[in-house]
């Protein structure tokens, strides 16, 4: 096979994990798009089956090797026909095991070989038994990968940056996703006026540490991700911007003023603090402490009083004491969060912490309960007190019931507004009537857009 035969072709794509295994999976269908592939909503019937992975914590691997064993049985369905991928985290930590676990398996591919996608295909289609690429070749694949080629909607993703040198003792991302790299300011502008002139009006930029982005700009100096945030702020048609994940430490005072600045930046922020105690952040070479994350939430409040954040949590990682835990909950407490994820530690191969002492598992689990109790009454108080007041809302479609329209205020919150006209693409201003635990509704305030 080569890339002029476009027999045609289905591809069905199963994502696991974070957003940016979302972008990579439509990049995939992308670069098979001129093979003939074209993409299918079940595995049934599929010629290839591509499972982009995520191995970020155990249960995420578990999933893995669940669907790798119902597609097994759909590939004998097929008399070994219908192909199959696993690509992502898994397939660039396990790529050897993985192969051994499932032989059936025909090809994987490692997050930095997306772009050689056609050539393994060939290559497999030739070859009696499987084939990996896990390579992390020295150039980047932001230089092969096609830019968006579908538009995603009216709120759409596009990655930056990727990978992480900061090895926090219990992450694998450092060693799945390798260094990090930012994809140079011209090709992220261009891509990003694609995305306008298909409809998108907001986007958010992806990174494992998005805020550490240091790309080449044209004028052949190193852009900031806040520098890179103003140049998109000019495209017109495109409303709002975010950018997810930030680590505290590349938290710069130029990128708090810029959500003053920068009208088009919204007034929130995922920020992953891990833990509320020093000791346990030390443990977790998070090299930052409490008070550094607690300085910057003061900071950007003070510069945006209604900033809201998001951030992540681990608890019972080896050496959390009961103080320990309980800093990270005084922690939460004081911070209030919009919105909080939060998991238990869990060892993974490879990483430093895996080695140590583990916290008993029904601490850890009495720990997560606790927290996860407080986080979800943070997130209905923060949902409550929308209610009564009036924002911009970005309507992206129509909402589940007949007659209402969806949309994302600037806190992430979806909203849904009952009885509008079609709206979508565009920013109206909403009333907040009620709260409910995942979303908020609204009236109009415009009474022209309200349906008769
Ligand atoms: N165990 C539990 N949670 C983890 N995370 C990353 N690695 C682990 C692990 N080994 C969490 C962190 C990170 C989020 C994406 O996943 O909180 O911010
Ligand atoms: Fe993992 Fe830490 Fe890097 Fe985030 S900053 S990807 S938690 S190593």
């Amino acid at each position: 096979m080569n890339t002029t035969d476009r027999k045609p072709r289905k591809l069905h794509v199963v994502t696991h994990g974070c957003q940016m295994n979302v972008y990579d999976s439509a990049r995939m269908a992308d670069v098979l798009a001129p093979l003939g592939y074209t993409t299918v909503d079940t595995p049934e019937g599929a010629d290839m089956v591509i499972m982009n992975t995520c191995h970020i914590r155990e249960r995420a691997e578990e999933k893995v090797f669940s669907a790798l064993g119902r597609l097994r049985v759909l590939k004998e369905d097929t008399g070994g026909k219908m192909m199959i991928a696993v690509t992502g985290c898994v397939a660039q930590a396990e790529g050897d095991i993985l192969l051994k676990r499932a032989p059936f398996v025909d090809l994987v591919v490692g997050p930095q070989a997306y772009h050689r996608l056609p050539e393994l295909i060939a290559q497999a289609h030739r070859k009696q038994g499987s084939v990996i690429d896990t390579e992390f070749p020295t150039e980047q694949k932001f230089d092969f990968l096609p830019d968006a080629a579908a538009s995603q909607g009216v709120i759409a993703n596009l990655t930056i940056q990727e990978g992480c040198d900061k090895f926090c003792s219990f992450c694998v991302v450092p060693y799945t996703r390798g260094a990090e790299a930012s994809r140079p300011v011209t090709s992220v502008l261009a891509e990003a006026k694609r995305m306008v002139a298909q409809g998108t009006r907001e986007i958010a930029l992806l990174g494992q540490n998005v805020n550490a982005y240091h790309g080449e700009g044209p004028d052949g100096k190193i852009w900031s991700l806040t520098r890179l945030l103003a140049a998109l702020a000019e495209i017109e048609g495109l409303e709002r911007l975010r950018y997810t994940t930030s680590h505290p430490n590349d938290m710069t005072d130029e990128l708090i003023l810029a959500h003053r600045d920068n009208a088009k930046l919204m007034p929130f922020l995922h920020l992953p603090v891990q833990s509320g105690s020093d000791k346990i952040l030390t443990a977790m070479n998070r090299k930052h402490g409490a008070d550094d994350f607690r300085r910057i939430v003061a900071r950007l409040r003070e510069v945006r009083p209604d900033m809201a954040f998001t951030s992540d949590f681990i608890v019972g990682h080896p050496g959390e004491t009961d103080a320990d835990f309980a800093a990270t909950m005084a922690l939460v407490r004081e911070t209030r969060f919009a919105l909080a994820y939060s998991f238990k530690y869990s060892p993974r191969p490879g990483t430093p912490a895996a080695g140590l002492p583990q916290v008993e598992a029904a601490v850890g689990d009495a720990r997560l309960y606790e927290l996860q109790a407080e986080l979800r009454r943070q997130q209905d108080e923060f949902n409550a007190e929308s209610v009564g007041l009036t924002m911009p809302v970005l309507f992206t479609g129509h909402g589940r019931h007949a007659g209402q329209i969806a949309g994302r205020s600037p806190y992430a919150q979806p909203v849904v507004v009952e009885n509008a006209t079609e709206l979508t693409g565009e920013i109206h201003e909403v009333k907040i009537t009620r709260a409910n635990p995942n979303s908020i509704i609204g009236i109009l305030i415009d009474k022209e857009k309200i349906a008769a």
